[in-house]
């Protein structure tokens, strides 16, 4: 009897934030006829996250800068989640605009030239609301696409996203890969790894609340204003538009809804019964003012999708993470 090999999905970066609910969500609605392979190099993502399932995932080890492992992680591929790349905070991609470039770009280059000869049928990849220029509308749609510059603030890393999006098109029309492009906004949750001053700002406020510092600079006048979404909904969402087969253009993930950081840090204060004062730094980067997601595409899309975990929700779960898993004394 002729028995086909199982339909192998691979994530990239499935042990980042993003990346370890997309691989949880996968997992829990796993085919019997289907493989999840897990491509990460552990530099951003914690084996910790992927440990309630790894009796349902296979995991292949290693940097997709290096173009061998690269053609060997992905050989029997047939459906592709690409989140892998280097994400840091503003404090970091501030600084290091080059290194965000040139990091990405190489592992977009041998992602690239890697899919080319192995034709799996889907790819979906990450871009990111960077992409966007700093005087677009708010709420930011889609369209028009790439009208000016990438986010200044995280410029090397906005091109970055702006190249792996034009060179996956290239592809997609080269082989007759389904492509499926997201541009999440501000993303948090609990299985981020702490790295230090180069951590995203949830995690940076949250750590310094729950380390009781006394006082906590926060950059820029604190008016400014995000849109957060847990990464658990946007791993919900990117499995939802894989499994449509979704393919005509890029897609914002986020919200409508903003919160200024003054508020953010107020309602984690509130939730960890501790009140810091806090030193606003107008001579750091604040990024824009406001920065918030039009999801009429996405409504369009998913008509049903509902939100799981609202900010409040999501601020408990990162206090209870950081006091739990991680000591925040004790890490740098
Ligand atoms: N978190 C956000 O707010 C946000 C917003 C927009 C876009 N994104 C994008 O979503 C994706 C996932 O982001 P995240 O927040 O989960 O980041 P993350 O840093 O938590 O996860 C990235 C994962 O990729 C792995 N990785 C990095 N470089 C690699 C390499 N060269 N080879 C193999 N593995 C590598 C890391 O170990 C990690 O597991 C990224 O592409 C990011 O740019 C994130």
């Amino acid at each position: 009897m002729k028995t086909d090999r199982p339909s192998v999905i691979c994530i990239t970066g499935g042990a980042g934030l993003i990346g370890s609910f997309l691989t949880k969500c996968l997992a829990e609605n796993k085919h019997v006829n289907s493989k999840i392979v897990v491509i990460d190099d552990f530099s951003t993502g914690l084996q910790s996250n992927l440990f309630p399932f790894k009796n349902n995932i296979e995991i292949r080890e290693g940097d997709l800068e290096s173009k061998s492992f690269c053609n060997e992680a992905f050989t029997d591929c047939d459906i592709v989640y690409h989140l892998a790349s280097r994400a840091f905070g503003i404090g970091y991609s501030s600084q290091n605009q080059l290194e965000m470039l040139i990091h990405n770009e190489r592992v977009t280059t041998n992602l690239i030239d890697t899919l080319r000869k192995v034709k799996p049928k889907k790819l979906l990849i990450t871009s990111s609301s960077c992409v966007y220029d700093d005087n677009s509308q708010t709420p930011i749609a889609e369209a028009p696409i790439f009208d000016g510059y990438p986010e200044y603030s995280n410029r090397g890393y906005g091109w970055a996203k702006r190249f792996l999006e034009q060179k996956s098109i290239l592809l997609s029309q080269e082989t007759g890969i389904n492509l499926i492009t997201v541009r999440p906004f501000n993303i948090y949750g609990e299985t981020y790894k702490w790295r230090g001053d180069a951590s995203q700002a949830i995690p940076m406020l949250v750590k310094k609340i729950l380390s009781k510092e006394k006082s906590i600079e926060v950059w820029g006048s604190g008016d400014q204003r995000r849109s957060y979404i847990h990464a658990l909904d946007c791993a919900r969402i990117m499995h939802k538009l894989m499994e449509l087969n979704y393919n005509c253009g890029p897609v914002n993930i986020g919200t409508q809804e903003t919160v200024s950081i003054k508020n953010l840090v107020s309602i984690i204060s509130k939730l960890s019964q501790y009140k810091p004062k806090i030193n606003f730094n107008i001579d750091r980067p604040e990024g824009r003012h406001n920065k918030s997601s039009n999801i009429n595409l996405l409504s369009e899309i998913l008509p049903n999708f509902q939100y799981s975990i609202t900010l409040e929700e999501g601020m408990k779960r990162m206090l209870d993470w950081y006091s739990k898993v991680f000591d925040p004394k004790n890490s740098e």
